[in-house]
């Protein structure tokens, strides 16, 4: 009997796995390469920041933006094994931000947050509390694509299926809030290099539209299938 049994990898998704997991592996080097070179740039070499906040501070501003690039780069492939690598990775990284920005919250990192009392603005209360339920969303949304996965279910073809578009919502409105008083004096941005906040702001919004687009252009869809 030369039946191939439905739960062996064939030859060609044995493949196109390897081909998949070096592609993931490109990015998810390339975009913490690139983050964490522009953030060094940025906020060390051409700015205030001293190069004892590396390890943490800095890093953390590259967790945040590679993240976020493999988020949105999880979008942009047609096949459901691919996205949901770059999309697990993403989220990694973003709990990863998630963690160092619990660690980094003190008035001496970010003075503008606190009031006199030691207590969050309401700017900065809003902006954590976006960037906290985008980061319990992207949990989410990991945790139901794997066990969509175990169970042997329909690939949904995508990590970040209907709240994708809620987490680039809610990450667009955690960067609006905490950055863009700095996006208006351009002259005083470190080397004239725009802030990482709106780098990741336009990588958002940019994302985000693109899905409302798609989703407008094609109406209603199926129920299982990724949105
Ligand atoms: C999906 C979830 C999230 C995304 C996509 C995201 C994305 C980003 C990005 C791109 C930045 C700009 C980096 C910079 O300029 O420094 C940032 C900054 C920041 N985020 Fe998030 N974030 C998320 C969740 C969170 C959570 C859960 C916290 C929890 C406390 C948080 C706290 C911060 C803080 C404190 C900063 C400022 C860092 C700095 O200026 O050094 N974020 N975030």
């Amino acid at each position: 009997m030369n039946r191939i049994r439905q739960d062996e990898p064939s030859a060609a998704s044995t493949l196109s796995a390897g081909g998949g997991r070096k592609t993931t592996a490109l990015w998810v080097l390339g975009s913490l390469a690139a983050a964490g070179g522009y953030a060094t740039l940025r906020y060390v070499v051409l700015g205030p920041v001293p190069w004892q906040q590396l390890p943490l501070y800095v890093a953390n501003k590259a967790l945040a933006l590679a993240g976020l690039v493999l988020v949105v780069a999880a979008q942009c492939y047609r096949s459901p094994g691919l996205r949901r690598q770059l999309g697990c990775w993403g989220a990694g990284l973003l709990a990863g931000h998630g963690m160092a920005s619990f660690m980094l919250l003190h008035p001496a990192y970010f003075p503008g947050w606190f009031t006199d009392r030691g207590q969050f603005t309401l700017q900065a209360g809003v902006s954590l509390l976006c960037g906290t339920l985008a980061l319990v969303l992207v949990g989410y949304l990991v945790l139901a694509s794997i066990q969509r996965e175990l169970r042997g279910g329909e690939p949904s073809g995508s990590l970040l299926l209907g709240g994708g578009t809620l987490v680039l919502g809610l990450t667009a409105l955690h960067l609006f809030n905490m950055g863009f008083s700095g996006w208006l004096t351009p002259t005083r941005w470190h080397g004239g290099l725009p802030p990482i906040t709106l780098l990741g702001f336009l990588l958002a919004s940019g994302a985000l539209l693109g899905r409302l687009l798609a989703v407008g252009g094609r109406g209603p869809r199926p129920r299982n299938e990724a949105r």
